[in-house]
């Protein structure tokens, strides 16, 4: 059964035509082309596909499209703001917190709204954090290095 639903992406109103069985991650990637959001297992457990609903991070591979009508989405593609990367996406490139960057969207994601739930979050909070999002390159280090930065609000000052 198809249905319209009405929601915010990125920052602009979005309507449109789903099925019900639409996975959220399929309305973003298949019929909004935003592509950085990734698939790394569809079954919730790699956080490739994290993306922001109403502020928080959310796994949109484990959420149908209908379930965010009316929300506020927000994608790695929604960041940016007037040309300039986020905070959290200079700090990973500042710490080289990425390899091949599969899983890259999603941990900036995460990292993002991990911080503005808990602005002081420890190391061992941060990598607690993560938990719901693997790298399969990296060891983490980089990506703790990077959220560290984040955190500092340093990101691009002389070390
Ligand atoms: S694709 Fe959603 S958690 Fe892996
Ligand atoms: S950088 Fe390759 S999976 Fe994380």
């Amino acid at each position: 059964m198809s249905v319209t639903i009405s929601l915010t992406v990125n920052g602009k109103a979005v309507t449109t035509q789903v099925d019900t069985r639409t996975l959220l991650v399929q309305l973003i990637r298949e019929q909004l082309q935003l592509t950085g959001t990734h698939v790394g297992c569809d079954t919730a457990q790699c956080g490739s596909c994290t993306v922001h609903l109403n502020g928080r991070a959310v796994k949109a591979c484990s959420m149908l499209a209908i379930q965010a009508q009316g929300g506020d989405v927000r994608t790695i593609e929604g960041l940016a703001q007037d040309g300039q990367l986020h905070p959290m996406q200079a700090a990973f490139r500042q710490c080289h917190g990425l390899q091949c960057g599969f899983c890259t969207p999603g941990m900036v994601m995460s990292a993002v709204a991990l911080l503005a739930d808990n602005p002081q979050a420890s190391e061992q909070e941060i990598r607690e954090g993560l938990d719901g999002n693997f790298c399969r390159c990296t060891g983490y280090h980089n990506i703790v290095k990077s959220i560290q930065l984040c955190q500092s609000g340093k990101v691009g000052a002389p070390a």
